[in-house]
Protein backbone atom coordinates (compact mmCIF):
# COMPACT_ATOMS: atom_id res chain seq x y z
CA UNK A 1 0.00 0.00 0.00
CA UNK A 2 1.43 3.45 -0.87
CA UNK A 3 2.50 5.57 2.12
CA UNK A 4 2.42 9.07 2.60
CA UNK A 5 6.19 10.73 3.78
CA UNK A 6 6.51 14.09 5.14
CA UNK A 7 10.46 15.92 4.77
CA UNK A 8 11.36 18.68 6.96
CA UNK A 9 14.70 20.47 5.64
CA UNK A 10 16.46 23.89 6.64
CA UNK A 11 18.52 24.15 3.72
CA UNK A 12 20.04 22.74 0.60
CA UNK A 13 17.94 19.68 0.47
CA UNK A 14 19.56 17.68 -1.58
CA UNK A 15 18.57 14.76 0.58
CA UNK A 16 15.35 15.94 -0.21
CA UNK A 17 15.69 15.67 -3.57
CA UNK A 18 17.09 12.16 -3.55
CA UNK A 19 13.97 11.50 -2.34
CA UNK A 20 12.22 13.06 -4.93
CA UNK A 21 14.01 11.22 -8.11
CA UNK A 22 13.71 7.78 -6.26
CA UNK A 23 9.94 7.85 -6.05
CA UNK A 24 10.28 9.25 -9.56
CA UNK A 25 11.78 6.27 -10.58
CA UNK A 26 9.62 3.87 -8.95
CA UNK A 27 11.54 3.01 -6.19
CA UNK A 28 9.71 4.19 -3.14
CA UNK A 29 5.80 3.28 -3.09
CA UNK A 30 4.95 6.65 -1.57
CA UNK A 31 3.73 10.25 -2.08
CA UNK A 32 5.63 12.91 -0.56
CA UNK A 33 2.52 14.96 1.09
CA UNK A 34 4.90 17.95 2.23
CA UNK A 35 7.98 19.37 2.77
CA UNK A 36 8.32 21.39 6.20
CA UNK A 37 11.29 24.21 6.79
CA UNK A 38 11.97 26.26 9.54
CA UNK A 39 13.84 28.67 6.56
CA UNK A 40 12.03 30.84 4.54
CA UNK A 41 15.16 30.78 2.16
CA UNK A 42 15.89 27.31 2.35
CA UNK A 43 16.78 25.98 -1.59
CA UNK A 44 14.73 22.94 -0.58
CA UNK A 45 11.57 25.07 -0.91
CA UNK A 46 12.60 25.55 -5.01
CA UNK A 47 13.34 21.93 -4.87
CA UNK A 48 9.36 21.11 -3.58
CA UNK A 49 7.90 23.92 -5.96
CA UNK A 50 9.75 22.08 -8.71
CA UNK A 51 8.32 18.38 -7.92
CA UNK A 52 4.88 20.14 -7.46
CA UNK A 53 5.23 18.96 -3.65
CA UNK A 54 3.18 21.09 -1.08
CA UNK A 55 5.21 23.38 0.99
CA UNK A 56 4.72 24.18 5.13
CA UNK A 57 6.82 27.37 6.09
CA UNK A 58 7.13 27.70 9.96
CA UNK A 59 9.85 30.36 10.48
CA UNK A 60 11.65 30.04 13.48
CA UNK A 61 12.57 33.67 13.81
CA UNK A 62 8.43 34.74 13.97
CA UNK A 63 8.00 32.68 17.29
CA UNK A 64 8.52 34.31 20.64
CA UNK A 65 9.89 30.81 22.03
CA UNK A 66 11.43 27.38 21.13
CA UNK A 67 8.39 26.17 22.52
CA UNK A 68 6.00 28.09 20.55
CA UNK A 69 7.48 26.80 17.36
CA UNK A 70 7.20 23.10 18.25
CA UNK A 71 3.57 23.91 19.36
CA UNK A 72 3.13 24.77 15.35
CA UNK A 73 5.35 22.42 14.06
CA UNK A 74 3.75 19.30 16.09
CA UNK A 75 0.30 21.26 14.88
CA UNK A 76 1.43 21.40 11.46
CA UNK A 77 2.94 17.72 11.30
CA UNK A 78 0.21 16.30 12.84
CA UNK A 79 -2.45 17.92 10.42
CA UNK A 80 -0.42 16.23 7.56
CA UNK A 81 -0.85 12.64 9.09
CA UNK A 82 1.81 11.10 7.30
CA UNK A 83 2.96 7.52 7.78
CA UNK A 84 6.52 8.46 7.98
CA UNK A 85 8.63 11.67 8.63
CA UNK A 86 11.80 12.52 7.95
CA UNK A 87 14.73 14.86 8.70
CA UNK A 88 16.73 15.67 5.85
CA UNK A 89 18.90 18.14 6.95
CA UNK A 90 16.79 19.80 9.57
CA UNK A 91 19.04 21.57 11.87
CA UNK A 92 17.07 21.55 14.64
CA UNK A 93 16.76 19.49 17.74
CA UNK A 94 12.97 17.69 17.69
CA UNK A 95 11.47 18.26 21.37
CA UNK A 96 10.39 15.19 23.25
CA UNK A 97 6.46 16.28 22.35
CA UNK A 98 7.56 15.88 18.97
CA UNK A 99 9.59 12.38 19.23
CA UNK A 100 6.74 10.84 20.80
CA UNK A 101 4.14 11.89 19.19
CA UNK A 102 5.71 10.03 15.91
CA UNK A 103 7.57 7.44 17.93
CA UNK A 104 9.38 5.21 15.50
CA UNK A 105 7.71 7.04 12.38
CA UNK A 106 10.34 10.10 12.53
CA UNK A 107 13.97 9.18 10.96
CA UNK A 108 17.16 11.54 10.59
CA UNK A 109 19.98 10.98 8.34
CA UNK A 110 23.48 12.11 10.09
CA UNK A 111 26.65 12.51 8.44
CA UNK A 112 28.71 9.65 10.09
CA UNK A 113 28.87 6.25 11.82
CA UNK A 114 26.66 6.90 14.92
CA UNK A 115 27.10 6.87 17.78
CA UNK A 116 30.47 8.50 16.52
CA UNK A 117 30.34 12.50 16.36
CA UNK A 118 26.85 13.36 17.30
CA UNK A 119 25.95 17.05 16.79
CA UNK A 120 26.84 19.70 14.59
CA UNK A 121 29.67 19.43 12.33
CA UNK A 122 30.29 15.86 12.05
CA UNK A 123 32.42 15.47 9.00
CA UNK A 124 35.11 18.10 10.84
CA UNK A 125 34.76 16.22 14.46
CA UNK A 126 35.48 12.82 12.59
CA UNK A 127 38.19 14.40 10.60
CA UNK A 128 39.75 15.76 13.76
CA UNK A 129 39.53 12.77 15.60
CA UNK A 130 41.60 11.33 12.99
CA UNK A 131 39.57 8.07 12.09
CA UNK A 132 40.31 6.14 8.41
CA UNK A 133 36.77 5.17 8.05
CA UNK A 134 33.19 7.61 8.51
CA UNK A 135 30.28 7.87 6.69
CA UNK A 136 26.35 7.93 7.28
CA UNK A 137 23.76 6.43 9.55
CA UNK A 138 20.33 6.47 9.41
CA UNK A 139 18.15 6.42 12.74
CA UNK A 140 15.10 6.64 13.77
CA UNK A 141 14.78 9.84 16.07
CA UNK A 142 14.53 9.64 19.80
CA UNK A 143 15.13 11.94 22.80
CA UNK A 144 18.90 12.15 22.85
CA UNK A 145 20.88 14.07 20.28
CA UNK A 146 21.47 11.28 17.20
CA UNK A 147 20.68 8.24 19.48
CA UNK A 148 17.93 6.58 18.17
CA UNK A 149 18.03 3.24 17.02
CA UNK A 150 20.19 2.54 13.50
CA UNK A 151 18.28 1.67 10.53
CA UNK A 152 20.97 1.95 7.92
CA UNK A 153 24.66 2.91 7.47
CA UNK A 154 27.34 3.48 5.10
CA UNK A 155 31.08 3.94 5.10
CA UNK A 156 33.55 5.83 3.54
CA UNK A 157 36.92 6.15 3.58
CA UNK A 158 38.84 9.33 4.79
CA UNK A 159 41.78 9.94 2.60
CA UNK A 160 44.86 11.26 3.02
CA UNK A 161 44.22 15.58 2.06
CA UNK A 162 40.99 15.13 2.97
CA UNK A 163 39.35 18.32 4.53
CA UNK A 164 36.03 18.73 5.43
CA UNK A 165 34.51 19.49 2.00
CA UNK A 166 35.97 16.73 0.28
CA UNK A 167 34.92 14.49 2.94
CA UNK A 168 31.31 15.40 3.26
CA UNK A 169 31.03 15.32 -0.22
CA UNK A 170 32.07 11.77 0.02
CA UNK A 171 29.67 11.11 2.81
CA UNK A 172 26.89 12.98 1.18
CA UNK A 173 27.32 10.53 -1.97
CA UNK A 174 26.51 7.56 0.84
CA UNK A 175 23.55 9.60 2.16
CA UNK A 176 21.69 10.22 -1.21
CA UNK A 177 21.57 5.81 -1.78
CA UNK A 178 21.07 5.31 2.60
CA UNK A 179 18.29 7.52 2.90
CA UNK A 180 15.77 6.55 0.51
CA UNK A 181 16.68 2.64 0.74
CA UNK A 182 15.81 3.03 4.61
CA UNK A 183 12.34 4.88 3.60
CA UNK A 184 11.87 2.22 0.75
CA UNK A 185 11.86 -0.29 3.77
CA UNK A 186 9.96 1.37 6.03
CA UNK A 187 6.90 2.20 3.35
CA UNK A 188 7.75 -1.82 2.77
CA UNK A 189 6.74 -2.13 6.27
CA UNK A 190 10.48 -4.26 6.59
CA UNK A 191 11.33 -2.52 9.42
CA UNK A 192 10.57 -4.02 12.98
CA UNK A 193 11.17 -2.33 16.37
CA UNK A 194 13.08 -5.34 18.74
CA UNK A 195 14.23 -2.91 21.85
CA UNK A 196 16.27 -0.36 20.54
CA UNK A 197 17.71 -2.30 17.69
CA UNK A 198 16.25 -2.17 14.43
CA UNK A 199 15.03 -5.46 12.30
CA UNK A 200 15.21 -5.45 8.76
CA UNK A 201 12.76 -8.19 7.78
CA UNK A 202 13.65 -10.38 4.81
CA UNK A 203 12.15 -9.34 1.24
CA UNK A 204 13.18 -8.81 -2.39
CA UNK A 205 15.65 -5.75 -2.25
C1 LIG B 1 23.52 16.33 5.27
O1 LIG B 1 24.91 16.08 5.36
C2 LIG B 1 22.80 15.65 6.41
O2 LIG B 1 23.35 14.44 6.77
C3 LIG B 1 22.98 16.66 7.51
O3 LIG B 1 22.85 17.91 6.89
C4 LIG B 1 23.20 17.79 5.52
C5 LIG B 1 22.04 18.26 4.73
O4 LIG B 1 22.28 18.31 3.34
N1 LIG B 1 22.07 16.39 8.60
P1 LIG B 1 21.08 18.52 2.34
O5 LIG B 1 20.28 19.73 2.83
O6 LIG B 1 20.25 17.28 2.31
O7 LIG B 1 21.73 18.81 1.01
Amino acid sequence: MMKEIVVLSSGRGSNFQAIIDAIGRGEIPARCSGLVTDNPSAYAITRAEKAGIPVFIIDFSSFPSREAYEEELLRVLFDLSADLYILAGYMRIVGAGIVSAFRWRMMNIHPALLPGFPGLHAQRQALDYGVRVSGCTVHFVDEGTDSGPVILQACVPVLPGDDEETLSARILEEEHRCLPKAIRLFCDDRLEMIGRQVRILPGNS
